[in-house]
């Protein structure tokens, strides 16, 4: 079928009187014989009531392309209650692709590596950003379940911007029975050797200047606490820390498990790194 466009005008009148107009852009999919063509399903629910409307109308930007809209007030506390409409969201342990968007717009990269891209969050991020942003941002993954080890695998010989590194989170979530996934380490030791090995390597794939952006959580085993993220904080071979954010976690098995009220330590663990 021949795409159509359709251009959808609103007027948003604010509490005070106020009003203004935006235009949201309809790519028609597909066209039913029977339904008159002026009939729109748009999804307007998250405009309804009034809490909070001014932050959803910024949110929506100009219209469908808001999405793709760099957030300006980034700080060192972030919190996607939906994941957006990147990679797959089935995968076990995907990422949402909000904070992707805003550190590659952030930091204007025009080339991204992913060595362990799972469901291809981030692939999808940038070529959303690349289609409604008309942007060429370069883009290179990898994974384990493709057949390429970080430890052992040949790096890209080309030098990347930002590499977003998201590694499981030691054995939370066992990603294959391959001896060498990051999820099968025996013990915290090899874990801790193998991640610093990983961002020691990525480190090397960055421009000068580059950005190495590493998404790890906590965890918690018989009783103990690891920190994760830790043993990075503390290698001198990955360059200079430069910001911590903390991200709230939404939508994870760990919600679903009954922690013991005997345990007082047993706070549930609700972000990551
Ligand atoms: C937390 S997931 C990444 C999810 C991804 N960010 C997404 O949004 O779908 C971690 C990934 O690391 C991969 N992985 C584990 N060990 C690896 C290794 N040694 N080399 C490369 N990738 C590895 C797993 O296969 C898994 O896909």
């Amino acid at each position: 079928m021949k795409q159509t466009i359709k251009t959808l005008i609103l007027e948003f009148v604010a509490g005070n009187g106020s009003s203004h107009i935006q235009e949201i852009h309809l790519q028609v999919a597909e066209i039913h014989p029977g339904v008159p063509q002026h009939t729109v399903r748009a999804r307007l629910s998250e405009m309804s009531g009034n809490e909070n409307l001014e932050e959803k109308l910024q949110a929506l930007g100009e219209g469908f392309y808001g999405l793709y809209s760099e957030n300006k007030d980034l700080n060192s506390v972030v919190s996607y209650p939906d994941r957006g409409p990147w990679g797959e969201s089935r995968y076990r342990g995907n990422c949402s692709g909000y904070l992707v968007k805003d550190l590659i717009l952030r930091f204007k990269c025009q080339s991204v590596f992913d060595p362990a891209q799972g469901g291809g969050t981030v692939k999808d991020v940038v070529s959303g950003i690349n289609k409604f942003r008309r942007n060429n941002i370069h883009y290179e993954g990898r994974d384990l379940k493709e057949g390429w080890d970080i430890i052992t695998g040949l790096m890209p010989e080309k030098q990347f911007d930002m590499v977003w590194f998201h590694p499981p989170y030691w054995d939370i979530i066992r990603y294959s029975d391959n001896p060498y996934d990051l999820s099968n380490c025996m013990t915290l030791d090899e874990f801790e050797l193998k991640l610093n090995r990983s961002a020691e390597k990525l480190s090397d794939v960055l421009r000068p200047g580059g950005i190495l952006a590493v998404l790890l959580g906590d965890k918690r085993k018989n009783g103990n606490y690891y920190p994760l993220m830790r043993t990075l904080l503390t290698n001198p071979n990955i360059g200079r820390l430069k910001a911590i954010i903390i991200k709230v976690q939404h939508n994870c098995m760990s919600d679903r498990k009954f922690y013991s009220s005997n345990n007082p330590f047993l706070i549930p663990i609700k972000h990551e790194y």
